[in-house]
């Protein structure tokens, strides 16, 4: 006898923070489901359209050329109401006028505690995909939009320096990273920085000015610094503020690069990152897999717990900010 698959009417939705290449990852979703027969839903404005019902039937066509396209079609919000249980059962209540009896959630931290809060309480399944630019996922080497955030980074920081150069200035560029520095790590490593300064290391104000006395000593006369938002001694212009009050002859300039580095065109590493893990979700629903994020480490696709991916800390190599600085001298 053969058993129905659970899962035939999937909802996808992308949620949190947006991220390039959540385009092809819902196009790899839609496709693969129709692909193996199951209805397929967007889901709009992630928690708070599934609680308001803002849900639409897609086919293939719903996701043509998107996949080189920033953003997310079906649109992001962080929602407060999803935290409440009265808010996730309106939110079950929608997915079961469209019958949906699988989801696929693409976002970060906060919308996988969402989700296994959803799953635990109403019994749907869901599998996840790693959709941030922060790259602060435990279970998968990259996540959704680094690549293409830190290219921008890199465009950004490589132009930077072009004007400090100039100028003999020395320039603190912030980057995004609330809680996690991989963003100014990578690409501050990418662009040549001179000091990376990031939330996972304490940061001595004291110690950067004695290396930039050396470095003057050295006849080098600009730099950038990469400053993660979350770095505990501030953002840019605190740092760039407290280096000035201790090195004033120092002619510093600040730039927030802010959410410039949320969009544009995904790269060909996240296009792939997303088309592949998306494809796997669809597969991972059909095999009965639930509360897992899909991710790749060495090239192999890996399923993590929702539970692991949130709570544990993914690798951070510190080598790499020793590394810059060496590099930089
Ligand atoms: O996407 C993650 C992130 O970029 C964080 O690094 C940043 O602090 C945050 O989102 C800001 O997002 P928003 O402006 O949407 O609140």
């Amino acid at each position: 006898m053969f058993s129905m698959p659970r899962v035939t009417r999937i909802g996808v939705f992308t949620s949190g923070g947006d991220s390039p290449g959540m385009n092809a990852a819902i196009r790899a979703v839609v496709r693969t489901a129709i692909n193996e027969g199951m209805d397929v839903f967007g889901i709009y404005r992630g928690y708070e359209g599934m609680i308001d019902g803002q849900i639409e039937q897609m086919e293939r066509h719903s996701v043509s050329n998107i996949i080189q396209r920033g953003g997310t079609i079906l649109k992001s919000a962080r929602s407060k109401r999803f935290m409440t249980y009265e808010g996730r059962l309106q939110a079950y209540q929608s997915l079961e006028k469209f019958k949906i009896n699988g989801l696929v959630a693409i976002g970060g931290n906060g919308t996988f505690t969402g989700a296994q809060q959803f799953e635990k309480e109403f019994n749907i399944p869901v599998v996840g995909l790693p959709g941030t630019i922060d790259n602060d996922l435990y279970g998968t080497d990259f996540t959704i939009g680094f690549d293409t955030a830190s290219n921008t980074v890199v465009q950004a920081a490589d132009k930077i320096r072009d004007t400090a150069t100039s100028h003999d200035r020395l320039f603190f560029i912030e980057v995004m990273g609330r809680d996690a520095g991989y963003l100014a790590l990578w690409s501050g490593v990418a662009a040549g920085a001179e000091f990376i300064l990031v939330p996972e290391t304490k940061t001595y104000i004291d110690n950067i000015t004695r290396l930039l006395k050396h470095d003057m000593r050295k006849n080098k006369t600009s730099g950038i610094v990469i400053v993660a938002e979350g770095d505990d001694m501030g953002g840019a212009y605190d740092i760039a503020r407290q280096v000035k009050e201790r090195l004033p002859e120092i002619d510093a300039r600040v730039t927030v690069l802010g959410h410039v580095q949320r969009g544009g065109s995904p790269t060909v590493q996240d296009r792939i990152l997303a088309s592949w893990t998306g494809f796997e979700a669809v597969h991972a629903l059909i095999e009965g897999k639930s509360s897992v994020m899909v991710g790749i480490e060495d090239k192999k696709i890996t399923f993590t717990s929702f539970e692991d991916a949130i709570n544990k800390k993914k690798n951070f190599n510190f080598g790499g900010l020793e590394l810059a600085r060496i590099l930089a001298l």
